[in-house]
């Protein structure tokens, strides 16, 4: 994806989205962004600049101060089935099976249990926890427990994903499959994800665009788009040459911000 390429349609955009919390914690100012349909957009940023409370603003649960946020050139009133929150905490109901949480986005809609179960279970098999359905939350790792919450964003059916640090909660090598996964998923689900991350090889590793924050107030410092070869093979991605290079042109922009 190039900048400026107007072959991609833009799904969603935010307008001088600007985010002023009480005592006067100014937490984001003037955040103009396009993010492209079918692509993963990555955003980065230190600790506190508010890439969460940017995340919040786009599923509609934080109205911002300033700005709008637009999914298909109409204002967003709130949140709507059309963005699908993954959160970094699993947000499991415990006392739930697997399954139960996969339907329960479903269930608040007024969805059949047949077909409820019908639809959890695809989504179950398709992030690899196909036999795990009976098992509640305390029984799963920590990597099983966020495939269950992104197997509930999904059953949603929403074109829009956002997920906040939503691998950040597991070991490296769970983080790496998990990753491995996402990319997959991607190819089998037309989606629109909005990652947020604070590891710049994720970033780099998963996304089309990532777009880095400067410190608090957070602003868009930069946008760079790896244009990694994502069609092949996935484990080559990290082979790649242009992989080590946009990590270390990432973080050159981003060292400025970190104290
Ligand atoms: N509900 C709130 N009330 C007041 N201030 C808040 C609230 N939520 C966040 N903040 C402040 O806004 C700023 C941005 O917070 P936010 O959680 O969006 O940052 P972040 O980039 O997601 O951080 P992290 O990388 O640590 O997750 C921080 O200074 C934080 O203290
Ligand atoms: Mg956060």
């Amino acid at each position: 994806m190039k900048p400026g390429n107007d072959t991609n349609e833009i799904i969603l955009n935010t307008e001088g989205i600007g985010v002023t919390y009480q005592e006067s914690i100014i937490a984001l100012k003037n955040v103009s962004l396009n993010v492209p349909a079918a692509k993963l957009t990555a955003i980065l940023g230190p600790s506190g600049c508010g890439k969460t409370t940017l995340l919040k603003v786009i599923a509609g649960l934080i109205e911002p101060t300033a700005g709008t946020v637009k999914v298909r050139g109409k204002e967003i009133a709130g949140p709507g089935p059309d963005r699908a929150l993954v959160f970094q905490d699993f947000a499991l109901l415990p006392w739930a099976t697997v399954l139960q949480n996969v339907g329960f986005g479903l269930r608040a809609r007024g969805v059949s249990q047949k077909e409820r179960e019908e639809t959890s279970l695809h989504y179950i098999k398709e992030v690899g926890l196909l036999g795990f359905e009976d098992k509640y939350p305390h029984q799963l790792s920590g990597g099983m427990r966020q495939r269950t919450g992104l197997a509930r964003a999904l059953t949603v059916n929403s074109d829009i994903l956002l997920m906040d640090e939503p691998f950040s909660a597991v070991d490296e090598q769970m983080r790496r499959k998990l990753q491995e996964d996402l990319l997959n998923l991607l190819k089998i689900e037309s989606k629109t994800v909005i990652f947020v991350t604070h590891s710049i090889e994720e970033a780099v590793y998963l996304a089309d665009q990532v777009v880095i924050l400067s410190g608090r107030p957070g602003s868009i410092a930069d946008i760079v788009y790896p244009e990694i070869d994502r069609q092949g093979e996935i484990d080559l991605i990290r082979r790649q040459p242009r992989y080590m290079e946009l990590v270390d042109e990432i973080w050159s922009s981003l060292k400025r911000y970190v104290e």
